[in-house]
């Protein structure tokens, strides 16, 4: 395989065969193929695509580019659970507890934050003395004992893809349907679970911005896992506003502890019970995807699916006191109201903006190897469609100074919109649901 001939093939829009994309990927995770070349492939890519079938052939080869955990051993109600990311996103802190109080199993690798979006390893690891780096065998272990474990992705999963998407970061081809369906989707596959529930977010504080993209992204991840032999669901899902209220690693924690008692906000307690319902589907190979609702509102108020929360931290080494004593979270020194300047309804919320200025405040990372301050952040004391008057709170902002806290107040009132009249209607934060069995 010359790399002159990939290069040269997806130029002139031709198709690849399997056998030429295992060799190229091979290659690529061997490191004999150089930056420039992988590179011109990857622009090639993003101008020509790919049809379905080499999309799969490439995430199949670069999930075998590194040591696939095979989670078969734990039996067929392991779900996982994937979502493309956005603000204020802390469900899986959510989804894991309650999903194992409804006996699944759930043994998930997850990623840290990047960016404007958080990444739900930060927000864990702000429990004291919680560990996230774990060996296949312990994270077998733990799924078994506990039915849940949300670890550390391993350095040897799916490397190509790492050194495909580092090389996309630096050459303007991270937009691709394809390229981005294929990364995911090669850590899904690698990551070992029969079953997988998408949260694909869509608007402004997504990586889709539209619902049309949303869409496509979501059934050119649905049919890797499709012709892999998964059970694949997915929600497509609102980002057009902060998920909850916390924006912020800690913050964000409290908030899914509150969620788990039944007491969080309605968004994101109705998307976690959306996507549990959808996990819920693929163990059991049949049903709807409101399947079990009332038992699930009872774990949550009978405290067993926050008692699992509090098994899996303490079992990871971390505090589980956490749980009841919030307080004892890093919390930040300096705290701030901040208050609208005028009457009237909450009618937008750029999200993206909200992210990034979190980022600004330290809770996340513009580059992968920066560390996050878990402590930092912003609490909404608003929602999308809320009736507000002049002077009332519109955000607590959470810093380590005043004076990042002054900037962050100033960026949070342009960020958020009031005008005199209402939303005509509230958006649900579950736009649509499908299962593919
Ligand atoms: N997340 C990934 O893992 N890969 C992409 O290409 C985009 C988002």
């Amino acid at each position: 395989m010359h790399a002159l001939d990939m290069i040269t093939a997806k130029r002139d829009g031709q198709r690849h065969s399997d056998a030429q994309l295992r060799a190229w990927i091979d290659a690529v995770a061997a490191g004999t193929v150089p930056d420039y070349q992988a590179a011109a492939w990857l622009m090639a890519v993003f101008l020509r695509g790919m049809d379905a079938a080499e999309t799969h052939a490439l995430t199949v080869a670069m999930a075998d580019s590194g040591r696939r955990l095979d989670l078969s051993v734990l039996g067929d109600q392991v779900v996982d659970k994937h979502s493309t990311g956005g603000v204020g996103d802390k469900t899986t802190l959510v989804v894991g507890p309650l999903a194992a109080a409804m006996g699944l199993t759930v043994a998930k690798m997850s990623g840290q934050g990047l960016g404007h979006t958080g990444g739900t390893l930060d927000k864990l690891e702000s429990v004291p003395g919680l560990k996230v780096a774990m060996s296949p065998e312990a994270i077998i272990d733990q799924a078994r004992r506990i039915g849940l474990v949300i670890a550390g992705q391993s350095q040897d999963l799916a490397p190509a893809d790492k050194i495909l998407y580092a090389l996309r970061d630096v050459t303007a081809t991270v937009p691709s349907l394809p390229l981005i369906a294929s990364s995911i989707m090669s850590k899904k596959l690698a990551s070992g679970a029969p079953a997988i529930v998408l949260d694909v977010k869509v608007g402004g504080g997504a990586f889709m911005k539209t619902l049309d993209e949303a869409r496509a992204l979501a059934e050119a991840m649905a049919e890797i896992g499709r012709r892999s032999g998964l059970r694949m669901a997915c929600c497509l899902s609102r980002m057009d506003a902060p998920l909850g209220r916390a924006v912020g690693n800690a913050l964000e924690l409290r908030e899914a502890i509150a969620t788990l008692r039944g007491e969080g906000p309605s968004d994101l307690h109705e998307l976690s019970l959306t996507l549990v319902g959808l996990m819920q589907v693929l163990a059991l190979h049949s049903g709807q995807p409101d399947h079990r609702r009332s038992e699930m509102e009872h774990a949550l108020r009978d405290g067993s699916a926050l008692g699992l929360l509090r098994r899996m931290i303490e079992a990871q080494g971390g505090d589980g006191r956490v749980i009841d004593e919030p307080e004892r979270l890093p919390t930040a020194p300096v705290r701030g109201m901040v208050t609208a300047e005028a009457s009237g309804w909450v009618t937008a919320m750029d999200a993206e903006a909200i992210g990034r200025i979190a980022l600004d405040l330290g809770a996340g990372r513009r580059q992968k190897e920066d560390a996050v301050d878990p402590a930092v952040g912003i609490v909404m004391q608003v929602g999308l469609g809320d009736r507000i008057a002049a002077g009332r709170p519109l955000a607590e902002i959470h810093a380590q100074g005043d004076l990042t806290a002054d900037t962050a107040a100033v960026a949070l009132r342009r960020a958020v919109t009031i005008t005199d009249d209402p939303l005509p209607a509230l958006p649900a934060v579950v736009i649509e649901q499908w299962v593919r069995l």
